[in-house]
């Protein structure tokens, strides 16, 4: 049985003070069936992290370096997110993939240094609006699992599924479209670790989730849960997600 997970990824959003209101007002969450996840962005980690404290929410952060320490200016590595508290951090978001260029390979020494740092990792896979039409998003999908995924022995790890044209756009993929494609990244992990190990991996779906539309995804039996975006900087958006039945 997999547990659901509303995973919130605030994206670059909210000030240090916005942050904490945010957090705060998430912190009145009971809902034992579900893990709650939320993403702020790098320098609220802390402040966020002590709001959450007392409640049943974690932490995770939106992306890190392979290197655990040295000169990258800019960047923030497995053992400082640990240091703050993160349990999860997500991989190759799309946004990531378009705007600062992170390829499979790369994506790769990203999971290997979570891994290695106790973060469990949320890799994000998903097609664009192109290749749904070329009628290429399960060899994109395919591809992207195999490539970050290589040599990775079975760890405990989260996928996300969120085709690019859904992000941020309003246009959410039909519960029949994303249970296709969830069934199938769930084939893969199969053959690529075993099956055993496949079942016990969540695959999120992500991409326009708003507390409308995600009781149909969530009837979807390889749906585990989602990676919110926009509803997941209002707080009743947020917890009409979380809520859910
Ligand atoms: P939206 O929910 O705003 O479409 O964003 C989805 C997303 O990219 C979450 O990581």
């Amino acid at each position: 049985m997999r547990t659901r997970m509303i995973a919130g990824n605030w994206k670059m959003n909210t000030t240090l003070s916005e942050a904490k209101n945010l957090a705060q007002s998430l912190t009145t969450i009971s809902s034992l069936q579900t893990e709650v996840v939320i993403f702020p962005p790098f320098i609220s980690l802390e402040t966020v992290r002590t709001s959450i404290q007392n409640s049943q929410i974690k932490l995770g952060a939106q992306t890190l370096h392979h290197e655990e320490k040295g000169a990258y200016t800019g960047e923030i590595s497995g053992p400082m997110l640990k240091s703050v508290g993160c349990e999860y951090v997500l991989i190759g978001h799309s946004e990531r993939r378009q705007y600062f260029n992170e390829d499979n390979a790369l994506l790769n020494k990203k999971i290997r240094a979570a891994i290695s740092h106790q973060i469990i990792p949320i890799l994000c896979v998903g097609e664009s609006l192109a290749e749904r039409e070329n009628n290429t998003t399960l060899d994109v999908i395919k591809t992207q699992l195999l490539e970050t995924l290589t040599d990775i022995p079975y760890t405990n790890m989260i996928i996300a599924y969120e085709p690019v044209w859904a992000i941020g756009t309003g246009k959410v993929a039909t519960p029949e479209q994303a249970q296709e494609v969830h069934a199938f990244i769930r084939g893969t992990l199969s053959e690529h670790y075993d099956q055993i190990s496949a079942e016990k991996i969540r695959i999120l779906y992500g991409g326009s989730v708003t507390p409308q539309n995600s009781p149909s995804l969530f009837e979807k039996p390889d749906i585990d849960g989602a990676l919110v975006g926009g509803a997941s900087l209002s707080t009743e958006s947020f917890i009409n997600i979380i809520q859910t039945h």
